[in-house]
């Protein structure tokens, strides 16, 4: 009799408490499910490699004050796309032919030196900023600059 009564109204509890834990799981997993959508999803091109974080300072110290990061010259040109086919844009009636103003070919190794060695073209002067820096800052820069495209 006790335990009849005891079934008779405590038994439907059971049901109702076990559909809200679905529900709250359920609305728990959409919700995260959004959340890792939208990590995933939103910064994916935006967001910068460890390295080229570093590379983004190494910029700000070492470079900004004559390099935008832009197609803008500041006083040397503006490093967008300096890894792209044809190089960064250079001033009207400059023209290295898709190379280094040394002439060297446009490649992280060449850059790593032209860094280190600086040099003279039609612009003006670079002094080689890269000598009073690290191997890996050096790293990190150009990692930086072949994520700025035109
Ligand atoms: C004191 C100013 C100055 C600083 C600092 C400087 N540069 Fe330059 N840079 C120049 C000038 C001027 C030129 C253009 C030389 C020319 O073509 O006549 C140049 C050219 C370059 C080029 C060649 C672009 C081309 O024509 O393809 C690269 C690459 C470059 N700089 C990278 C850097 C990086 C990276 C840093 C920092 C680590 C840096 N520069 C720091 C002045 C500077």
């Amino acid at each position: 009799m006790c335990a009849g009564q005891w079934r008779l109204r405590g038994f439907p509890k059971w049901p109702i408490i076990g559909a809200s834990i679905a529900i709250a799981v359920a609305a728990a997993g959409v919700w995260l499910f959004g959340q890792l959508r939208l990590a995933s999803a939103a910064p994916l091109g935006v967001q910068l490699s460890a390295s080229a974080q570093r590379g983004q300072q190494v910029f700000q110290l070492h470079c900004a004050a004559c390099h935008n990061t832009s197609t803008h010259v500041k006083y040397g040109p503006g490093l967008a796309g300096l890894f792209e086919p044809g190089g960064p844009l250079l001033p009207d009636g400059v023209d290295y032919g898709g190379r280094l103003p040394n002439g060297q070919e446009i490649n992280p190794a060449s850059v790593a030196e032209w860094l280190r060695t600086g040099g003279r073209g039609q612009i003006g002067v670079m002094p080689p900023v890269g000598l009073g820096m690290r191997d890996t800052e050096i790293a990190d820069v150009i990692e930086f600059l072949s994520g700025l495209k035109q």
